[in-house]
């Protein structure tokens, strides 16, 4: 198990250390699109869709985009954190989809029937994952054919001067995230 798996318990209990990470990305970003609008309006959805959103965390994502997207999504909040879970499935289901089910699941082994979906979506989560390609194979087993898989992980130079300074912490000298499931290895298995 990688360093990166072994601390995920005590990192997706809840959303507390995301939300500590994800305010140094929003104080020191220097995109002029913010990333979930951007990532929303790459996703090829139509409406009636049945969406899942695999290590969904907080459920921030569908927050932040849902009143641009079309109507009637179906939406499946899947994590292997039940708080995760619980969090999403409560922020989402007061927004504008047409159903919002929250699933505790390890995305190596989805509880979901072949074809269940149109569209899979796995945000910064396969990194997580001892084997992404199985992860990776999962989704596409519970994929409709003719239906998409979206993914998104860091690349290698993710916050590289954060990475730098707290060498002195003993943490590694860049992102092993990046360097777990980046955007070659993410290619490739894709
Ligand atoms: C960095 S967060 C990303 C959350 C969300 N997708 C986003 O982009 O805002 C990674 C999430 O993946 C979940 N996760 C890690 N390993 C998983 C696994 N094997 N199966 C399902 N979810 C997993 C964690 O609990 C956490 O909520």
């Amino acid at each position: 198990m990688s360093s990166i798996t072994s601390v995920m318990a005590q990192q997706y209990s809840d959303s507390q250390k995301l939300a500590a990470r994800a305010r140094i990305n929003s104080k020191y970003t220097i995109a002029e699109v913010g990333w979930f609008p951007w990532v929303a309006g790459k996703l090829p959805l139509e409406a009636g869709d049945r969406i899942l959103d695999v290590g969904c965390g907080p459920g921030w994502f569908w927050s932040a985009t849902a009143n641009g997207l079309l109507e009637a999504l179906d939406l499946t909040l899947a994590d292997l954190s039940p708080g995760m879970v619980e969090e999403a499935a409560q922020r989402c289901k007061p927004l504008t989809f047409r159903s919002v089910q929250g699933q505790q699941a390890d995305a190596s082994v989805l509880p979901f029937d072949d074809g269940s979906f149109d569209a899979v979506i796995a945000m910064h989560m396969l990194y997580h994952l001892p084997d992404p390609a199985k992860g990776i194979a999962e989704m596409y087993r519970v994929l409709k054919p003719g239906g998409f898989l979206a993914v998104t992980t860091n690349g290698a130079g993710n916050m590289r001067r954060m990475y730098e300074l707290t060498t002195v912490f003993g943490s590694p000298p860049s992102d092993p995230a990046a360097a777990a499931f980046g955007f070659e290895t993410a290619e490739r298995l894709m």
